[in-house]
């Protein structure tokens, strides 16, 4: 089902802030929370979550294009993605709420779901808070009513690479005084480049970059970005601080390398919700995500996390017609 959207573009008088309706649910944020309502059987239900969590989850959503699979913005609310359209739902994962019949699930072309989450997000992301940064790098700024708004952060354009890193015309790689500064957590990472002996005639084709160096200077936490393509399979590293702002619902398997410091990861149900695992990687460990699983990572120092995505778009089919084992490894 595909329904077309209605932004209420009047701003609230009693905080400044838009409404917003899509299909059958409507989002409206105060102060301290973003609430989200939908009619389910005759039957009016809201959830609330606090802005700063929405905000962060929301970010995500659109600079990742709704990602592989699943995104829980909480136990409630979130998207499922099907590459052309993208499920909303409220309830549709979690237990009781499901078993009640209390839960909505609607389906939306991308473009429409996008422009409407894009539109909401600058709107709702005042100006000195950043929900790509660890709380401890930006301001409180979500507290409270409308003021301005954080274009220059939620519209961070990702430097995309001209050539593998580290070659000659890559343009990306900024480990330089023109680049960013190496972060506070990471001031002790050493900046040494590999030393590389070239067999003569392959000068412009092979190449070492230092990762280490170049994620000390990500100025974002959980944000994966792809480094390395061989065929289907991408290297994604990506600096971690504080709580990924989604439950990763993953329609795939995918690995995780602890490369440096702690993560814990909360591993449930993807269907319902239920607690799973909990997974404790220190640098050095190594750990398959299972395709039925959901996860949200704590990360209580910033930390260097590579996320392994095998990219083939038949997968997610595979996995739901039950052709492929839901972990990668059967012990
Ligand atoms: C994940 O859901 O697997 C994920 C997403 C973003 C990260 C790390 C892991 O930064
Ligand atoms: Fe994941």
């Amino acid at each position: 089902m595909s329904v077309t959207n209605i932004i209420s573009s009047t701003p609230s008088i009693e905080n400044g802030y838009c409404s917003f309706e899509l299909g059958s649910f409507s989002f409206h944020r105060d102060e301290y929370f973003a609430h989200i309502s939908w009619v389910v059987n005759g039957r009016g239900m809201s959830h609330t979550i606090s802005a700063d969590v929405f905000l962060r989850a929301l970010m995500r959503d659109v600079a990742w294009g709704f990602f592989y699979g699943r995104v829980n913005f909480d136990n409630v609310f979130g998207t499922t993605n099907h590459y052309g359209q993208v499920d909303m739902f409220a309830g549709s994962y979690n237990g009781d709420l499901k078993a009640k019949n209390l839960d909505l699930l609607e389906t939306f072309d991308t473009p429409l779901i996008m422009a409407t989450f894009k539109t909401m997000l600058d709107d709702w992301t005042n100006e000195s808070f950043d929900p790509f940064a660890a709380p401890d790098e930006t301001t409180q700024g979500w507290i409270g009513k409308k003021s301005g708004s954080n274009l220059a952060a939620i519209n961070r354009e990702r430097q995309v690479c001209q050539r593998q890193p580290g070659l000659p015309g890559d343009v990306a790689l900024r480990v330089d005084e023109d680049g960013y500064p190496q972060n506070r957590a990471f001031a002790d990472v050493s900046e040494d480049e590999p030393e590389v002996y070239i067999e003569p005639g392959f000068e412009s084709e092979v190449g070492a970059f230092n990762l280490f160096a170049f994620l000390s200077r990500s100025n974002v936490t959980w944000n994966p970005s792809i480094t390395s393509i061989c065929k289907e399979s991408l290297f994604c590293p990506t600096t971690e601080e504080y709580i990924l702002p989604i439950a990763h619902g993953n329609d795939r398997c995918e690995w995780f390398f602890q490369m440096s410091d702690q993560i814990d990861w909360k591993v449930e149900n993807d269907e319902t919700g239920q607690p799973r695992a909990k997974v404790v990687m220190k640098a050095g460990d190594i750990a398959a995500m299972p395709a039925d699983c959901r996860h949200t990572g704590y990360s209580p120092k910033r930390s260097m996390l590579l996320v392994w995505e095998n990219a083939n778009p038949e997968l997610p089919k595979l996995y739901a017609d039950g052709k492929l084992p839901v972990n990668p490894i059967q012990f």
